[in-house]
């Protein structure tokens, strides 16, 4: 196993100007795994376990609007301000918008620690515009693991979760609960509820996630990519599965 990663991800959230203060170490044959899954399955918790064991960077799209929405108003591009609507309604924000950011960010992505890529790509044009970048930077996927739950489950899980307002560590009120109520373990930071976890956001969360990402599953299966992984159980139990299963597959090893 690698030694853990301190990455503050820092140019993923902020954008290219910004540099990270650790970057992960340079690996002969890096991670590049994509979290498929309906919202609140657990993709976040998984992305920060596997982070810890494959050494490769944790790049949620997510992470990076809710960092722009901390920003002041004035400090928001007018695409940012329209993509922070969409997120609280709970619909997917425009492809258009998402590539962009993704695309001046693409350093995190041909970085050469590997990535885990949390939250995209999410429709089958943001798949195609990954693809292309893969294509031109000569990089491949080493998989796309599918997180699988009843939805009863998912809504247990998004109606208790908690999240580090400083460095995103995510916990749950009953099932991950911090040591301390409503602190983070990890930094101390205060520990918030997602706006987009409110009930009516969650329904059209769902909704958009069997729209538009749900076809990413045979997208990523024609191309012999898929790794289909049921989300029940602990964290531990879950990442222990998901470990194996990597491991199981051709030209990479989890040492
Ligand atoms: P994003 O932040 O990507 O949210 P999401 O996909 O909806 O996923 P979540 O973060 O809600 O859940 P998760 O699967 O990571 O679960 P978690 O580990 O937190 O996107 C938010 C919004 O941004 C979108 O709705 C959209 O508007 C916009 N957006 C982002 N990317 C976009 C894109 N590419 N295109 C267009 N729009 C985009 O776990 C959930 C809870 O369960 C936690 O409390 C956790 O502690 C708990 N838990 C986890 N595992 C377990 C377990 N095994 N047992 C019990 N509890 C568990």
């Amino acid at each position: 196993m690698n030694s853990p990663i301190k990455n503050d991800r820092i140019a993923w959230l902020q954008g290219p100007s910004a540099k990270c203060e650790a970057v992960p170490a340079e690996q002969k044959n890096p991670w590049r795994l994509i979290l498929l899954g309906a919202p609140g399955v657990g993709k976040g918790t998984q992305a920060e376990l596997l982070t810890e064991h494959l050494g490769a960077c944790h790049l949620s799209t997510g992470d990076v609007f809710r960092a722009a929405g901390k920003q002041r108003a004035c400090d928001q591009s007018p695409a940012m301000k329209t993509a922070l609507e969409y997120m609280r309604r709970g619909e997917l924000v425009p492809d258009s918008t998402v590539w962009e950011m993704v695309r001046e960010r693409s350093a995190c992505i041909v970085n050469c620690g590997g990535f885990i890529l949390d939250g995209f790509p999410r429709t089958l044009g943001q798949a195609e515009s990954l693809k292309e970048l893969m294509e031109t930077e000569k990089l491949s996927l080493s998989a796309v693991v599918n997180y699988e739950l009843p939805v009863l489950e998912i809504v247990q899980r998004l109606s208790g979760r908690r999240t580090c307002e400083q460095c995103k560590s995510v916990f749950h009120v009953t099932e991950r609960p911090p040591k301390v109520e409503s602190v983070c373990d990890r930094c101390s930071g205060r520990l918030y509820q997602r706006e987009d976890d409110r009930p009516e956001a969650i329904s059209v969360r769902l909704e958009a996630y069997e729209r538009s990402t749900a076809p990413l599953i045979q997208f990523y299966q024609d191309l012999g990519l898929l790794l289909p992984i049921v989300a029940k159980g602990s964290p531990d139990e879950i990442l222990a599965r998901t470990l194996n299963q990597l491991e199981a597959r051709p030209a990479h090893s989890v040492q």
